[in-house]
């Protein structure tokens, strides 16, 4: 028997959510550290080139398995191929995606507890609480823990209550209030001392650059990483989705919205480190590299929000409460692949898989935080460098390879009857069995010479 399906009610609400999911951390944090550690606009350029050359043809291969297969990533893929081996590697893949997305949220969870400490520190440093002000700012192993503990125990408070009044409810509200606030702040970013310095080094590639092999993975890990590929939960978000939407329309505009928010965050962060600088914080290495460390957003921020006055605290509240929103809207879109799995194969009512999928993923959290110095980078760059995009590959092949061309047809005509004479119907098949996967691979290759 499998459980009852939930269905998004509106376009609205699958493209705030599939959105939702996409835009987080990934894009205020991730983009503007890589960007950073990569020697800045070189590496956006490649970003840019990567999350439409391959990550938008890897999203639509999730997106309309998904819809197709209305099931979670292990069933989705297993149930492509009727041939015992292509569907036991198609579980396969699809396990190791559940894993993957399992650990994403291990990390995630913990950035996204930093997101709280600072949030509560603007309202500490309001109510003129300096010790608590001091203790959430630090990087201390109790405080981690704590911030991480709120942070999984939100996720799943929401993930519990199901689909409808769960995710869109979310999603629904963020996005504009977070764009806004984006770019009241690099309207006053740009106005401060060594703001110009940043902009050049974000905005004027050094074109040299752009075929480093390291620099193209960072990139490609990045694109995988912020679109929330690889791992079915764009797979399980198209399982929602009902047939009248277009696909290839829904997938571009989530593309366009995650690429344009983080483009956006860039504007604010580098810009606010060059800053930061003036006012004493060290932005670069001794052989003058921009630091990309993972905490360097949160470094180079409260400087910025303090130099605004009184005002600055309530900017902070804003942005962090925004921010912590963002990163809910994803770590539920990573916790439904494996709740999602667990409900629908072992029969298992969501609150308690929710209860004990999220707790056990906490767990790992702690151990992340306890061997903070070998194991947090280590994950994030095992899960979003590597096995994204490798999972990316396999999900591609599936679709081009496994999924019967007329039966692909066909669920790509569903919301879009025309799909035949279209571009992308002309292109995205052979693209996304052949094209996109070898460059993928070729990015690996390269980068392994
Ligand atoms: N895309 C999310 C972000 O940018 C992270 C994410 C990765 C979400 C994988 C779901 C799955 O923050």
């Amino acid at each position: 028997m499998s459980a009852p399906r939930g269905q998004f009610s509106t376009k609205f609400g699958f493209i705030m959510a599939a959105a939702g999911s996409a835009v987080g951390l990934g894009n205020i944090w991730g983009f503007p550290t890589q960007t950073a550690s990569n020697g800045g606009a070189a590496f956006v350029v490649v970003y840019f080139v990567l999350a439409f050359l391959l990550a938008y043809p890897a999203l639509m291969a999730e997106l309309v398995i998904g819809r197709h297969a209305r099931a979670n990533i292990v069933t989705a893929l297993g149930g492509l191929s009727d041939k015992p081996a292509a569907s036991l590697f198609g579980r396969f893949t699809g396990f190791y995606g559940v894993i993957t997305a399992s650990l994403i949220l291990s990390f995630y969870t913990i950035v996204a507890g930093w997101m709280i400490c600072y949030l509560a520190a603007a309202g500490t440093d309001l109510l003129g609480q300096d010790q608590a002000t001091q203790w959430l700012t630090s990087m201390s192993t109790e405080r981690n823990l704590l911030s991480s503990a709120v942070f999984a125990g939100l996720t799943l408070y929401i993930i519990s209550s199901g689909v409808q009044d769960g995710i869109e409810k979310w999603s629904s509200r963020l996005m504009p209030a977070l764009i806004g606030l984006l770019l009241l702040l690099i309207a006053y970013v740009l106005t401060q001392k060594g703001a110009m310095e940043g902009l050049k080094v974000y905005l004027l590639p050094d074109l040299s650059r752009v075929f480093e092999p390291t620099l193209i993975v960072s990139a490609m890990g990045q694109a995988f990483f912020s679109l929330s590929l690889g791992v079915g939960t764009m797979l399980v978000y198209g399982s929602y989705l009902s047939k009248e939407e277009s696909l290839p329309r829904m997938g571009a505009l989530v593309t366009v919205i995650d690429v344009g928010i983080a483009f956006t965050a860039g504007l604010l962060i580098l810009p606010a480190m060059f800053v930061a600088q003036e006012a004493g914080i060290t932005i670069t290495d001794a052989a003058g590299n921009l630091i990309g460390d993972s905490d360097i957003v949160f470094q180079v921020l409260p400087p910025l929000f303090d130099s605004m006055g009184p005002a600055g605290n309530f900017v902070a509240l804003a942005f962090f409460t925004l921010m912590t929103i963002a990163a809910l809207t994803s770590s539920i879109s990573m916790l439904e692949v494996p709740v999602s799995m667990t409900v629908e194969r072992f029969n298992v009512s969501r609150p308690v898989a929710a209860l004990v999928i999220g707790g056990s993923i906490f767990a790992i959290s702690c151990l992340l935080i306890f061997n903070f110095g070998t194991l947090f980078g280590f994950v994030i760059d095992l899960t979003t460098k590597y096995s994204q995009p490798l999972l990316g590959v396999v999900i591609c092949l599936y679709c081009g390879w496994i999924f019967k061309r007329h039966a692909l047809l066909k669920e790509l005509q569903e919301g879009q009857e025309d799909i035949a004479q279209t571009l992308f119907w002309k292109i995205w098949p052979l693209y996304v069995k052949i094209i996109c996967p070898l460059l993928i691979l070729a990015a690996f290759w390269l980068s392994l010479g």
